[in-house]
């Protein structure tokens, strides 16, 4: 084998050391760790979490989105009737257990129920043959944005004002005349005050899936939970004689639904709402005709027994990412879900560190 001359040897070694370079330029342009002046830094995972955490402040253990909430845990009883748009299994009749979790958005584990206009319900289904379907919903049906980099942007706008220690409305104010798509929710909103309670409400996936049968026959189909429990609207939007809130609890959230299920289990119909021609599916600002509701087909019945705490219950550990799902239901093509993923793993990845350096067992 010829040997090399100073001079070869030389270039071989400035080759190798500029593909490292140009290696971990790569890895810290994809991290976010470096972008050129006046540029818009990538969005990565990292950041957008980030950004959770400056808006309501860092609250350690704890999600750095919805952070106040509940664990619950109960069964879906399936009709058999949701086997017509998935093969899942969790469709074919019987039952399946169900961990779940009710919350507000919101980074601030200590927020006053008070001051929340959206309940959530996250529900974990495990199936007989291990598969699970995981899902977080919002008790509106439309979400303010539709991609992530106007999420990052919306966390932004947010960020607590030092002075007042809420958000600046003029900085909110600008966010939304830039981002028109957020009239959906905002309108949305103003007709609809917020449930009295977590188990009166009605909670919807918002995103989109696609569904495949057993036949092989795929429609996307957005679903909604809808509760036997008449809803009544939060005590300072109602009428005093139908309001159930104890009003001046800042908990009264989870304080009714404990009380509630003294009383025996809550229950909610899984309701399934498959798309028609033309309508958005990768859109989570746009809601769909009302008329598709005519065709919503009722999957079941969720049943929450028993209500624990979110500090050392079962459902403390876990992530509820909406694209862990059964063969049978697939994501869409909605940018929110694949950045809905990301960061709740940041977010998971976050908070169970810190629970492991307080000392806080796994569970
Ligand atoms: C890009 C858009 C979004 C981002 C970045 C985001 C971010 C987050 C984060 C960081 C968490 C905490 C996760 C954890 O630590 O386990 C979270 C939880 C949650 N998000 Fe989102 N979110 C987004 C969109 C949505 C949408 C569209 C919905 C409603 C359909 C939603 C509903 C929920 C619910 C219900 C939870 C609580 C889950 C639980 O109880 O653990 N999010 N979100």
């Amino acid at each position: 084998m010829s040997r090399l001359s100073h001079s070869q040897r030389l270039v071989r070694y400035a080759v190798i050391a500029l593909t490292l370079a140009a290696l971990a330029a790569a890895f810290a342009w994809t991290a976010g760790w470096i972008h050129w002046p006046g540029a818009r830094a990538v969005l990565t995972p990292n950041r957008l979490v980030d950004a959770f955490e400056r808006s309501a402040g860092k609250h350690p253990g704890f999600r750095r989105n919805h952070a106040k909430g509940i664990c619950v845990s109960g069964y879906f009883d399936s009709n058999g009737n949701g086997a017509a748009l998935s093969r899942a299994s969790v469709f074919e009749r019987g039952r399946t257990p169900l961990l779940g979790r009710f919350s507000a958005p919101g980074g601030n584990p200590a927020e006053d129920d008070a001051n929340t206009t959206v309940r959530s319900f996250a529900l974990r289904f495990t199936m007989r043959d291990g598969e699970q379907w995981r899902t977080g919903m919002n008790s509106a049906p439309v979400f303010a944005v539709r991609t992530p980099q106007a999420v990052y942007e919306l966390q932004e706008a947010m960020a607590h004002d030092k002075r007042t220690g809420r958000p600046d409305p003029a900085r909110l104010d600008a966010f939304f005349a830039q981002h028109p798509e957020s009239r959906s929710l905002r309108d949305w909103l103003a007709a609809h005050a917020p449930a009295s309670a977590f188990y009166n409400a009605s909670y919807y996936s918002i995103n989109a899936f696609r569904f495949t049968n057993a036949r092989g026959a795929t429609r996307f189909v957005r679903w909604s939970v809808v509760p036997d429990t008449p809803y009544a609207p939060y005590a300072p939007y109602a009428p005093k004689d139908t309001a159930d809130s104890k009003s001046g609890d800042p908990d009264f959230l989870a304080h009714s639904l404990r009380v509630r299920l003294q009383s025996g289990p809550v229950r909610w119909h899984l309701m399934l709402t498959p798309a028609g021609a033309g309508d958005p599916v990768d859109d989570a600002t746009r809601a769909w005709p009302a008329e598709r509701e005519r065709h919503r087909i009722d999957a079941g019945t969720i049943v929450i027994e028993q209500a624990q705490s979110q500090i050392d219950g079962p459902c403390r550990d876990v992530n509820f990412d909406p694209t862990v799902l059964p063969a049978g239901i697939a994501p869409s093509d909605d940018p929110l879900l694949a950045a809905r993923a990301a960061a709740y793993a940041v977010s998971f990845d976050r908070r169970t560190r810190e629970e492991v350096h307080a000392g806080v067992k796994p569970r």
